[in-house]
């Protein structure tokens, strides 16, 4: 490998040109495509999954809840796949409703020196990815040794489990989201998490207006994280489809990056779109002009009874270093 000797937009990994192709042409990648394994939890733990379910625990509760990954029909061997405390069930017509056997409305499970409120909620969900935690650790050692005061902007920030992370490590952080009640529960987490009196301004608001907003009020932040959904509707109705809208939603995004940002972290959890392509955005967008390099990979669960490794989403990161 080596580059075609014209100037380099950007430091990676250049394939030679083959000959004949014109002389501007080079293939770019800076990166490389990983797997990053949520494997630090000890509250929280995959004890099997199969047959299009997975069977978790959260804490001391045993939960069942779809997984559309787990296609394997391994046999069910251990004993809670019988007696588990909460069971989600997905209809036909689309929705699902949790059958609770041993289930109190909340509880909480810790992750390190972080609290976080779990709950049977719509959806199939417990108010927390645990497998988000890989991205947790990462964030965290970015801001711990970044030797400067770092601000975070957390946009599609749900229950703040990436806001309470970065706040513990010491980083002024944004948390954005549309729903009020997650903005509260995230809000509960932080004060679990004894992060009361960290400085995060909690914004309730759709993710494209207040960054449009930020852009015009020319703040800026060395740091983004964002989950968007893969298809939603804003607050006024308007329309997300992740494909259509995340090119051009990062292209705003990128506007309120510092002038030296230290890291940019995009996930993905359930849509089509392959890992490289969001190393491939983030590249187009952010490597290009600040330099550094992305990597790109699936997250992943630790799964016990098979001691295989579940995916639960793709994740792109960027970072100022090489
Ligand atoms: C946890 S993320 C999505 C997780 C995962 N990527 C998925 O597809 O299910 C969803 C969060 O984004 C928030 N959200 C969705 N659309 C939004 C918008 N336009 N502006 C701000 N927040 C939004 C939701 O309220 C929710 O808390």
């Amino acid at each position: 490998m080596g580059h075609s000797g014209a100037q380099e937009p950007f430091a990676g990994v250049y394939i030679l040109i083959p000959f004949g192709m014109p002389s501007s042409f080079q293939i770019y990648a800076s990166g490389t495509v990983d797997m990053w394994i949520a494997d630090n939890w000890k509250d929280y733990e995959l004890l099997d999954c199969g047959g299009g379910e997975k069977l978790e625990r959260w804490g001391s509760t045993v939960l069942v809840r779809p997984d559309p990954q787990a296609i394997w029909n391994t046999p069910r061997n251990r004993k809670e796949w019988k007696h588990p405390d909460g069971r989600y069930f997905r209809s036909k017509t689309g929705g699902g409703h949790w059958e609770k056997r041993r289930l109190a409305d909340n509880w909480q499970i810790r992750y390190q020196d972080l609290t976080f409120k779990i709950g049977a909620m719509n959806f199939k969900h417990t108010g927390l990815f645990p497998e988000q935690a890989a991205n947790w650790d990462f964030a965290r050692r970015m801001i711990r040794s970044a030797g400067h005061p770092v601000s975070v902007l957390n946009l599609f920030a749900y229950s703040g489990g990436a806001t309470v992370a970065c706040a513990s490590a010491g980083a002024q952080v944004c948390h954005v989201d549309a729903a009020k009640g997650m903005v509260s529960w995230a809000r509960e987490n932080a004060a679990l998490s004894g992060l009361s009196d960290a400085p995060v301004r909690w914004i309730i608001d759709d993710c494209g207006k207040f960054v449009e907003r930020e852009i015009r009020r020319g703040r800026r932040y060395d740091a983004v994280i964002m989950d968007p959904p893969s298809y939603g509707r804003g607050p006024s109705g308007e329309v997300w489809k992740l494909e259509d809208n995340l090119y051009p939603f990062l292209e705003l995004v990128v506007q309120v990056l510092s002038d030296q940002p230290l890291f940019f972290i995009i996930n993905s959890y359930t849509t089509g779109l392959a890992p490289s392509v969001l190393s491939y955005l983030l590249d187009t967008l952010v490597t290009r002009r600040w330099g550094g390099h992305s990597e790109c990979g699936e997250l992943g669960l630790p799964v016990t009874e098979s001691g295989l490794v579940l995916p639960c989403g793709s994740t792109g990161r960027w970072m100022c270093h090489k």
